[in-house]
């Protein structure tokens, strides 16, 4: 098969659409049936469907017979056709059936390019690999997912802006209390930040000194290579709603360069009925108030310019976001000269 994406020949220019080698959260379970669903996540089109017997399959949205998007097909026997003259693959981009050309040398030939997807965690998740990889890494989420003590559900929504800003507010946790301030859950606290910052086993933590548990007030990262760099706050609950805790978990998915998808898993420790009712108060409570918090996200991120990093003054309350786009440049500059070497290696 052959490339199918330009190199990228800067960290800044890989990083528009963001790091390969590595799963994203690409659409809800149920965004994918029996018929095809064409996506756009990292600038790449992918297809999606489901066989037979409900497995996830997912190729590039590209037919190799003449370029058509394949997600304008059907599926028949498990099988995505093309709409365009009818060439047929399995989910392993594997030649089936040509029909308008019997016994045609295509049959048989992977010409179509997979992707490895799951479900995990009410979400689809799919391996976008750059091609230096010899093995497809094992999905890892945080522990608070296997651990079974904690339960909880996935938002997933889209910005208008690159996943870059996304990223970056994610591990900001300062602005809670100022462009939040009017919502419900984020209204108590301090205004003035003193951040902390410390290394961890698997990435960092930044924390304000002089208040915690009131506010957005500790945020960490959890670095799996190959699953994400995931951003962890804690949200507390007014005191009044009962108290306790909701745990955050995210990262973002770029749509393109220009677009997001934005996902926040919304987590509490809790068994037994307790774990009931907040899962009831969930959708008539905590979906609602999430909306909020996040369409104040969405407006600020949509108005901050394309070249803003250039003119930008950081405070000490931004250390988590110096470090966060200092991982990821760091983790580009890899990517970049395993694709340098790789290409090397092939001339
Ligand atoms: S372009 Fe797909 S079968 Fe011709
Ligand atoms: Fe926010």
């Amino acid at each position: 098969m052959s490339a199918t994406h330009s190199l990228p020949t800067s960290a800044d220019e890989l990083l528009e659409t963001g790091l390969t080698g590595q799963w994203y959260l690409v659409c809800r379970p149920d965004d994918v049936g029996s018929t095809p669903v064409g996506l756009t996540r990292l600038g790449r089109n992918i297809v999606l469907w489901r066989d037979q017997s409900g497995t996830l399959q997912a190729l590039e949205d590209f037919c190799p017979h003449r370029g058509a998007r394949l997600s304008i097909g059907s599926v028949c026997d498990g099988q995505i056709a093309c709409a365009y003259h009818g060439v047929q693959f399995d989910g392993a981009g594997v030649v089936r059936a040509t029909p308008s050309t019997p016994g045609s040398t295509l049959v048989g030939q992977r010409l179509a390019r997979p992707y490895p997807v799951a479900e995990h965690f009410g979400a689809i998740w799919v391996f976008f690999g750059n091609g230096t990889e010899t093995e497809i890494p094992p999905m890892r989420f945080p522990d608070e997912f296997t651990s079974g003590e904690w339960s909880g559900f996935v938002d997933i929504r889209e910005f208008d802006c690159n996943w870059q800003l996304v990223r970056d507010n994610q591990f900001d946790p300062a602005h809670g209390s100022f462009l939040h301030v009017g919502t419900h859950i984020l209204a108590a606290g301090r205004k003035d930040v003193d951040m902390a910052f410390k290394e961890t086993e698997r990435g960092f933590v930044v924390w304000r000194t002089n208040q915690q548990g009131v506010n957005l007030d500790k945020t960490w990262l959890e670095h799996f290579p190959g699953s994400g760099f995931w951003a962890i706050t804690d949200l507390p609950f007014p005191k009044r709603e009962g108290g306790g805790l909701a745990r955050l978990f995210r990262f973002p998915t770029p749509i393109d360069a220009n677009r997001t998808l934005v996902w926040n898993y919304r987590m509490q420790r809790l068994t037994g009925w307790k774990r009931d009712v907040w899962r009831f108060l969930y959708r008539t409570t905590v979906v609602p108030r999430g909306a909020k918090v996040l369409e104040q996200d969405r407006v600020a991120l949509a108005g901050v310019p394309k070249n803003a990093r250039a003119r930008e003054h950081l405070l000490p309350i931004d250390v988590g976001v110096s470090r966060i786009r200092r991982l990821y440049k760091e983790a580009a500059e890899r990517e970049l000269a395993a694709l340098a070497g790789q290409r090397q290696a092939a001339e």
